[in-house]
């Protein structure tokens, strides 16, 4: 009770996974970036990043199409906000990268996921965008937990995901089937009092 207390602002009030009630799409602030809701415009920055063979290595399941990226932005766009929140990541007036929440709400806890387009890795982009977006999920939509899971051979990735702090929780062996291939997926998470503790 102490965490919900502790988290005024959450759009589902204090009586937990009952009430509901609409979040404002935000932007973020961070050192060196910008993280605001997508817009229709934005297709072809996520056309671009997306469809690089290595940033879609651990990633994607389909050849990625310019259209499709358009349609799928269009319907994140029109999805309600406190559902899934995506920031499109601006470094210095340009789309280098997205990150996202998917909330379960009546169990009040969040996905993180993240892309950084291929010029801009290994700057610190992923783990500062990343950071901002846990931030965001705990304190405005005061979820009590805040979870990703990633193939564990990114190592990018899980290697950002431990620098936000996230414990590592469980590998779930041979859990998707990918291009021809089983494949693991390592999960990790964060719970809102190892965020305070943190902070
Ligand atoms: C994974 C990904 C988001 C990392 O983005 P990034 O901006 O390069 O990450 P950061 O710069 O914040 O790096 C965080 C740490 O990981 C390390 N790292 C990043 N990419 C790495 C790589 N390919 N190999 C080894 N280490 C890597 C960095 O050196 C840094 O570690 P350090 O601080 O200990 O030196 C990016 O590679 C990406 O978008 N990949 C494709 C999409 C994807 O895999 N998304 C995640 C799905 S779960």
């Amino acid at each position: 009770m102490r965490a919900l207390l502790a988290a005024p602002a959450s759009p589902w009030g204090t009586i937990e996974g009952v009430t509901d009630q609409p979040a404002t799409p935000t932007e973020l602030r961070t050192a060196r970036l910008l993280l605001r809701p997508p817009r229709p415009e934005d297709a072809d920055a996520y056309f671009e990043i997306a469809s690089d063979p290595e940033f879609a290595h651990f990633g994607s399941r389909q050849t990625i199409d310019r259209e499709a990226t358009g349609r799928a932005l269009a319907r994140i766009i029109a999805m309600p906000w406190e559902q899934r929140p995506e920031f499109a990541i601006v470094l210095e007036g340009q789309v280098v990268g997205r990150v996202m929440l998917d909330v379960d709400r009546l169990n009040r806890i969040a996905a993180l996921g993240y892309g950084i387009g291929r010029p801009w890795w290994e700057r610190g982009l992923a783990t500062e965008a990343a950071r901002a977006a846990l931030d965001y999920a705990f304190e405005a939509l005061g979820v009590a937990k805040v979870w990703a899971r990633a193939d564990p051979r990114n190592v990018g990735s899980v290697r950002v995901l431990e620098k936000l702090g996230m414990q590592r929780e469980g590998l779930l062996r041979g859990h998707l089937f990918f291009r021809g291939e089983r494949v693991d997926r390592v999960y990790y998470g964060l719970l809102r009092e190892e965020w305070e503790a943190a902070r």
